[in-house]
């Protein structure tokens, strides 16, 4: 349907439409692009010479090619010079009205074949291809900034779209070194729906107290390997425009899943504190201004730790122990998937929290946030039903080598309910058949830079593991939002 030889129109010469550009004309196509504003048009030639040239520096491409992607493109004021295109993808403000007036003017001026795209992130695509002659012909094709940089394409399908298009434009968006993904037309598409939780768990677990901003961003990064925490990833987004499509998706669900926005980012823009860009969001960055340290401590060696029993079915616990070279004894009645230091029952939180585990075994708990990799975490984050479980969560570290954060007691922790609560949301999109889990899990890895896919954690970890550690999540704060998705449930039943 696509080859090199279609002519590619792009709208809007902005961050977006100057991206998609420089990935088109690389490819190898000739490329045209439209602006109303004379100086954008300036400014993205400007912007796509030096993509260019940073990917001649990089060694991505030679010198001719350099020169070819700049020479493959036109610069337009007019709607009628998209005329010759076979695909045109808009990029201009996002605003229903503006957009919908610009495709049926294109629709007046390109041939019957031509394929119209929106790069919307929050409108409709539906909605967008209703007031037009050929529905048909439009789709979603939702890149990710900065365009030649983020892998993910969502190649999204309105109610219309012909199922040849889609997957025309997404073997497009392939042949263009993308990471295609197909997915239904809902608000938030898959990306900006799956990823709620990321920011509303960050920021639930700091209106708790669970830790301060610095040692919960620290969190993200440390225990399960995000480029950045929650809090700080919203410093750099920008507070008012996470709260906005916050907002958005929230209503656009009507309640049903699970977006609950956070009152305290909704303060921090109502202070002024917008983030990097205001100079101060969660994060001071006025000149002078100092970033707070995570509390992280090393705890004092003991020599004289005692032994250390481990119960049946404890392979994470084996790990953590085998990894720091500490001998352990297997002991029965020891509880199943914890170990017993001094008087301790230590492990990793399953869901509960260390003073729910503690008044059910009647014996003081300390719980361990999920770690990716205990040989490369730096710090063992955990929280104690009292102060004797505390001492010997100091205890462990020291054993593991490790540094430790203490935790406000809270169930499920925050590295580990977040990812609960991710795997959620994500089974949540399968089951209203937005996508599949294999597409989920490429579109978060490759359009959020996620160190894995919420649907392969899931899976790793076990779903009835997972299950249950929602439904005591869920039990422990009263918070439907936590319940497990039915796609979940049934996913303890049937391997995917
Ligand atoms: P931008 O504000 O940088 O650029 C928009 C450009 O469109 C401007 O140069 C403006 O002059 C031009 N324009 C506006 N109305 C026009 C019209 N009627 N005809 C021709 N040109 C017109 O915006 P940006 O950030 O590039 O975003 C563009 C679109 O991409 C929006 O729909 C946005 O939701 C979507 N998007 C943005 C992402 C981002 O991170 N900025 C990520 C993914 C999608």
């Amino acid at each position: 349907m696509f080859t090199t030889e279609t002519r590619i129109g792009v709208c809007g010469a902005g961050a977006m439409g100057a991206g998609i550009a420089q990935v088109a004309s690389r490819a190898g196509h000739k490329v045209i692009v439209l602006d109303r504003d004379d100086d954008a048009l300036t400014s993205a030639r400007a912007a796509v010479e030096k993509g260019a040239g940073a990917l001649l520096k990089r060694g991505k491409i030679n010198e001719e090619e350099a020169q070819a992607i700049a020479g493959r493109m036109q610069w337009s004021l007019h709607v009628a010079d998209m005329a010759q295109c076979g695909l045109v993808i808009e990029a201009i403000v996002e605003n229903m009205d503006v957009k919908t007036s610009l495709f049926k003017a294109l629709e007046q001026v390109t041939g019957d074949n031509t394929v119209l795209a929106t790069n919307t992130s929050s409108l409709s695509v539906t909605s967008l291809a209703s007031g037009l002659e050929r529905p048909a012909h439009f789709l979603g094709l939702h890149f990710f900034n900065p365009a030649p940089i983020m892998k993910l394409v969502e190649v999204i399908s309105g109610a219309e779209t012909d199922a040849g298009i889609a997957s025309g434009a997404l073997k497009l968006m392939q042949d263009w070194g993308k990471v295609a993904v197909a997915a239904r037309d809902v608000p938030g598409f898959i990306v900006n729906r799956v990823a709620r939780p990321y920011y509303g768990e960050g920021w639930r677990a700091f209106e708790d107290g669970a830790a301060d901003a610095a040692t919960i961003d620290f969190l993200y990064r440390d225990l399960a390997g995000f480029r950045m925490g929650p809090l700080e990833l919203g410093d750099l987004i920008g507070h008012d425009i996470n709260t906005a499509a916050a907002k958005s998706i929230f209503e656009a669900y009507e309640g049903r899943t699970r977006f609950t926005p956070s009152l305290a980012q909704r303060k921090l823009v109502a202070a002024g504190h917008l983030g990097r860009k205001s100079g101060r969001g969660v994060y001071d960055y006025s000149e002078g201004g100092e970033r707070s340290a995570p509390l992280v401590s090393k705890p004092a060696t003991n020599s004289n730790i005692g032994k250390i029993f481990l119960g049946a079915k404890a392979p994470a616990m084996k790990t953590v122990l085998e990894n720091a070279g500490f001998a352990y004894e297997v002991q029965q009645d020891v509880p199943a998937g914890f170990a017993k230091l001094e008087n301790t029952i230590v492990g990793f939180t399953d869901g509960r929290s260390s003073g729910a585990l503690a008044r059910e075994l009647n014996n003081p708990v300390a719980l361990i946030d999920w770690m990716r990799d205990p040989a490369s975490t730096s710090a063992l984050a955990f929280s104690a039903s009292c102060d004797e479980a505390r001492q010997s969560g100091m205890q462990l570290a020291a054993v593991c080598g490790m540094n430790t954060i203490e935790l406000k007691d809270r169930p499920g922790l925050v590295v580990f309910r977040t990812l609960c609560q991710l795997a959620n949301c994500a089974a949540d999109a399968i089951g209203d058949q937005v996508t599949d889990a294999d597409s989920v899990d490429r579109a978060m890895m490759n359009g959020v830079n996620y160190p894995f896919g919420p649907m392969a954690w899931a899976r790793e970890f076990g779903f009835n593991a997972v299950v249950h550690a929602l439904d005591a999540i869920a039990d422990e704060t009263n918070d439907m939002m936590y319940r497990p998705s039915e796609v979940l449930r049934n996913l303890t039943r049937s391997a995917l």
